[in-house]
């Protein structure tokens, strides 16, 4: 075990400088009867004319004349179009951004997520400086004003993302000057104790999702095993918690053989990496978190095909996701614990790498016929979710972009979800649904289980075409006996390709609700 922070060998700058972004946007909340000065006023616009509850006391103080506005423009109709309209008036805002809502009645949470996105990208393509937004009114009962605060501050804040990394910059270039824009919500009652913690949560979350997407989009030359492992203890060291980085002798000292097996023909050594956030006392159990940190995967032997092969530097995003989610938690000093395990491997062809055929031993004891190369995520996770046993886990939920099968189930927009306890699973839908970061449960019933038959092992790691996504989380089920456990897949979710080509952020916002329920209820959790 290394306590010291080793080079892994390449020629770069420090996970923390390498990536700079702009300051982070400022997010305050108003009461709206406060009326103030911004270059900016965000006005939503139900499509019978009405305003949110909180853009009236504007509109009163100048005699209804955003309303007036609102009617005359041509805004186009469909949720979350806007157009940008000026206005001559010396005492309030001189430009309006007009934001199409579609009818007050159906203007539900999902249609606010999707408002308040496009809000975020128009804001963040200009370069006003400060902005207010009066709180969007949703027609379900159910989204509290503290619900609104938090994912109106976390979309906003998540919008103005930018990949902004110094080192691949061209020469000479201009560094981006332009000042940090200050957002303020504001609010139709008076801002509670509350309300300020939802703001916090959601700019919370929003940083969290910035990390994870900057380790996603960093290509895999530069964000392999060991900048994985220098990234986690920078994070350790920025919070103050310890981060403990297990080398390829101490992960064979385990009998980590089925991790080690997929990282074996790369110039880059595997790390596996163990963060320990505790917000609560040290009997707390843990909610475990484990991230398959594939820094590339070329397949191995199994090559994959060249076509769009670069995307497979996102095979990390689940581990990117861990980082985003203990980021939060370690902002917000939430009062809970949770464990990170990542297991950090490049998946390369070449002389010393895993033939088709092989078999190992897992760290469980069980052993693996190797009969794909390809299908290595669930070789690295089986071992990190063994390992994950010995903190007597509240739960286990281990996040990967694990088959492809899960996108021709699933496509971009809704993320794979099994789970060995339903309790467990049916929360995290919710917190799917609620944030508009959502999943969908798979089964994981024992039928699938015989498709893992091996002749010469335990279970082979290739169930075949039927049903990828779900043999793929049968097979991690055999390790996850001893705990209530949760498995999303978030290949098709973690990153867009084409011309957005990008890390989304996600399952973070999943992830956060979740911590943030957990931090929430009083003692008993788990
Ligand atoms: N990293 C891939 C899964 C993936 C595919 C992620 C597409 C994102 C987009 C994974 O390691 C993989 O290659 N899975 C194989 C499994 C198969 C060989 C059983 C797959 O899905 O084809
Ligand atoms: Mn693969
Ligand atoms: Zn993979």
């Amino acid at each position: 075990m290394s306590a010291s922070p080793k080079s892994n060998g390449s020629a770069h700058a420090t996970p923390v400088e390498l990536v700079r972004r702009r300051e982070p946007v400022q997010i305050g909340l108003r009461p709206a009867s406060q009326l103030g000065k911004s270059d900016l006023l965000v006005l939503g616009v139900y499509s019978d004319g009405s305003l949110p509850r909180a853009a009236e006391p504007f509109n009163a103080a100048l005699d209804g004349r955003l309303t007036e506005l609102a009617k005359q423009a041509d805004l186009p109709k469909k949720v979350g179009e806007t157009l940008l309209v000026y206005y001559a008036s010396g005492d309030t805002a001189r430009r309006v951004l007009l934001l199409s809502l579609g009818p007050r009645n159906e203007f539900d949470g999902k249609a606010y997520h999707k408002a308040l996105a496009s809000a975020a990208q128009a804001l963040a393509s200009s370069s006003t400086r400060s902005v207010d937004i009066p709180l969007l009114d949703v027609s379900d009962a159910e989204h509290s004003t503290a619900w609104r605060v938090q994912q109106a501050s976390r979309a906003l804040a998540d919008g103005y993302y930018k990949f902004a990394a110094p080192l691949f910059a061209s020469k000479g270039a201009q560094q981006d000057a332009t000042a940090t824009p200050q957002l303020c919500l504001l609010v139709e009652e008076s801002i509670t104790p509350e309300l300020e913690h939802a703001a916090r949560s959601g700019r919370a979350i929003a940083e969290g999702m910035a990390l994870t997407k900057d380790l996603g989009n960093l290509p895999g030359n530069v964000c392999n095993p060991g900048y994985l492992a220098d990234a986690a203890r920078a994070l350790g060291k920025e919070f103050g918690f310890p981060v403990e980085v297990l080398e390829r002798e101490d992960m064979a000292k385990l009998g980590m053989e089925s991790a080690l097996s997929v990282g074996k023909a790369s110039a880059e050594p595997c790390r596996f990496i163990v963060m320990k956030y505790f917000g609560s006392e040290a009997e707390e159990k843990p909610i475990v978190l484990v991230g398959k940190g594939v820094t590339f995967d070329t397949g191995g032997v199994s090559l994959k095909p060249g076509d769009d092969l670069d995307m497979m530097k996102y095979d990390m995003c689940g581990a990117a996701s861990v980082f985003g989610a203990l980021k939060m938690v370690a902002r917000l000093a939430l009062p809970i614990n949770v464990i990170g395990i990542i297991g950090a491997v490049e998946n390369m062809p070449g002389g010393r790498a895993s033939r088709p055929g092989d078999v190992v031993r897992s760290m469980s004891g069980q052993t693996i016929e190797i009969l794909n190369t390809d299908a290595e995520g669930r070789l690295v996770l089986c071992d990190a979710l063994t390992y994950a046993e010995r903190f007597q886990p509240a739960f286990v939920i281990d996040i990967a972009t694990l088959t492809g099968a899960c996108v021709i189930a699933l496509g971009a927009q809704t993320s794979g979800l099994f789970a060995n306890d339903d309790a467990l699973a049916d929360e995290l839908l919710q917190c799917g649904t609620d944030t508009g970061d959502r999943a969908w449960r798979m089964p994981l019933w024992d039928e699938y289980q015989e498709q893992l038959k091996s002749n010469f092992a335990d279970m082979s790691n290739l169930g075949g075409r039927p049903a990828g996504a779900v043999t793929a989380a049968c097979f991690l089920s055999r390790f996850t006996k001893g705990y209530r456990w949760a498995h999303l897949d978030i290949a098709g979710t973690a990153s867009v390709g084409g011309e957005r080509k990008g890390a989304t952020g996600r399952p973070v916002p999943l992830l956060s609700e979740f911590l943030l329920k957990r931090a929430e209820q009083p003692r008993a959790r788990g």
